[in-house]
């Protein structure tokens, strides 16, 4: 794996063959697959849940799975989303009555933890779990739906959260998700992001492999 992860959000892929969707992406050079749950309360889409994250495993899918958690409340899910064999689980800090506890569930369950961040939410909810966070996600669109257009205000707010990064010393993963294309990826990367989510750009594609190399070959320029 390069430093830079690019994780597919199966939202895009045709869930009728999502097995199938998942082996070419990541044969096609993906990194990680990236998982959106959507609880039609949280966010006004409804996605999927534990039982689909264990049939990839069940399916023979090996690679990271990044769950990404648009629900509320966030606790009832983490122990099921462990159980069935996720690496990395994100959710919303607004979304959770007590963070602090909801970031060590993950963690003691053996799992990387993040927090997710919307466009407007800011970013001092980190203040005092720094120590407990794997992983910072950005979200540069609005959460609740693939294909939308990437919000320029998100590079900012990378660049606010790699210097928290930095300062804090730890080895944790700057990600972003919504928008983001071969055009726009090199400027996200500048902006510090070293994990990109990309649902549309990705599985509209008619060859995977060409994009993600594309992609590729943006963030080496
Ligand atoms: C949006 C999801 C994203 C979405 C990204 O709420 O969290 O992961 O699938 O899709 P694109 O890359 O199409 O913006
Ligand atoms: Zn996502």
């Amino acid at each position: 794996m390069s430093d830079f992860v690019i994780a597919p959000s199966i939202l895009s892929a045709d869930f009728a063959r999502l097995g199938e969707e998942v082996d070419t992406v990541l044969e096609a050079g993906a990194d990680w697959v990236h998982f959106d749950v959507m609880d039609n309360h949280y966010v006004p889409n409804l996605t999927i849940g534990p039982m689909v994250c264990d049939s990839l495993r069940k399916h023979g899918v090996t690679a990271p799975i990044d769950v990404h958690l648009m629900v509320n409340p966030v606790d009832r899910l983490i122990g099921d989303f462990i159980e069935a064999g996720a690496s990395i689980i994100t959710f919303h800090p607004e979304a959770s009555d007590h963070i602090d506890r909801s970031l060590q569930l993950i963690r003691d369950g053996g799992c990387k933890a993040g927090l997710v961040f919307n466009p407007a939410t800011p970013l001092h909810y980190l203040d005092y779990v720094m120590d407990k966070i794997d992983q910072i996600l950005i979200m540069s669109v609005n959460p609740g739906f693939g294909g939308q257009s990437f919000l320029p205000s998100a590079l900012d707010k990378l660049r606010a959260a790699r210097e928290r990064i930095n300062e804090s010393g730890r080895d944790i993963r700057l990600e972003i998700d919504g928008g983001v294309k071969v055009d726009n990826i090199r400027a996200i990367a500048e902006a510090g992001a070293d994990t990109f989510v990309a649902g549309s750009a990705i599985f509209n594609a008619n060859d995977y492999r060409e994009r993600i190399d594309a992609m590729r070959k943006e963030l080496a320029a």
